[in-house]
C-alpha cells in the first residue's frame, strides 16, 4: 500500500530519471503556502570562498545571461538579505577549483532581489544540460540546487533536468538572454530556532 507521504515524495519531479531522487526534497506545501524550491546535487565542485560580485564574466567574455529574481519564504513574502551563492563550469565545461572563476555570492535587497550577469556555461560529462548550480540562504539551513537555461540543448536529455528548475528566458537584441527565476525556502522561525533556551524549555 501506498502512503500518502511516499506519493509526496516521489511524483512532484518530472524530467530526469535522477531528479530530485538523490537529494531529501523540502515538505509539500500547506494550504495557500508556495511549494518550495526543489533542492538538486551539489556536485563535487563547490568551494568555499567566492567573492561577493554580481558579474561574473572574465576578460573576454560576453554577457550571455542576465538572471534575476527573488528569494521568498513559502508566503510568498520576499526575504532581504538572503545569500544566494552561484557557480558554474567555464564555456568548456571545466570548473575552477583553484579560484573561482564564474563563482560569486550576493545578497538580496530589501525587496528580496538578487542579479548575476555571466556565460552560459558548457557542458561536461556525466551531464547533458548545461546547468548553474546555487546555493540559497536566509535565516536557515543553506538551500542546494540546480537551475537550467530555457532554450538550451540537452536539457531534456540530462538525468538530473527538472522542468521546476528551468529558467524562462527572453533575448534582447545584443543576444544576451535574460531569466527569471524566483526561489522558495523555509526561513526557521523563532519556535523552530535550537537554542539553550528553547531546548530548556521543552523539557
Ligand atoms: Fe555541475
Amino acid at each position: 500500500m501506498t502512503t500518502t507521504q511516499d506519493q509526496s515524495s516521489t511524483t512532484q519531479h518530472k524530467g530526469g530519471s535522477r531528479a530530485g531522487t538523490t537529494v531529501r526534497q523540502p515538505d509539500p506545501p500547506a494550504a495557500g503556502e508556495l511549494r518550495q524550491t526543489p533542492r538538486e546535487i551539489e556536485g563535487p565542485y563547490f568551494r568555499l570562498g567566492a567573492p561577493n560580485r554580481s558579474n561574473l564574466l572574465e576578460p573576454g567574455d560576453k554577457p550571455e545571461i542576465v538572471l534575476t529574481g527573488h528569494v521568498l519564504n513559502e508566503h510568498g513574502k520576499p526575504i532581504p538579505g538572503a545569500v544566494v551563492n552561484l557557480w558554474s563550469s567555464d564555456a568548456a565545461g571545466n570548473y575552477d577549483m583553484l579560484g573561482y572563476r564564474y563563482h560569486g555570492y550576493v545578497v538580496t535587497d530589501a525587496t528580496g532581489s538578487y542579479e548575476f550577469t555571466s556565460i552560459i556555461p558548457g557542458c561536461y560529462q556525466p551531464r547533458d544540460a548545461k546547468h548553474f548550480h546555487v546555493k540559497v540562504q536566509g535565516v536557515s539551513s543553506p538551500i542546494t540546487t540546480q537551475l537550467y537555461v530555457e532554450g538550451e540543448p540537452g536539457n531534456e536529455d540530462d538525468d538530473f533536468y527538472s522542468p521546476d528548475l528551468l529558467v524562462k528566458c527572453t533575448l534582447d537584441a545584443k543576444g544576451t538572454k535574460h531569466g527569471t527565476f524566483d526561489f522558495v525556502i523555509k526561513q526557521v522561525r523563532e519556535r523552530e530556532n535550537v537554542t539553550p533556551e528553547s531546548l530548556a524549555a521543552r523539557v
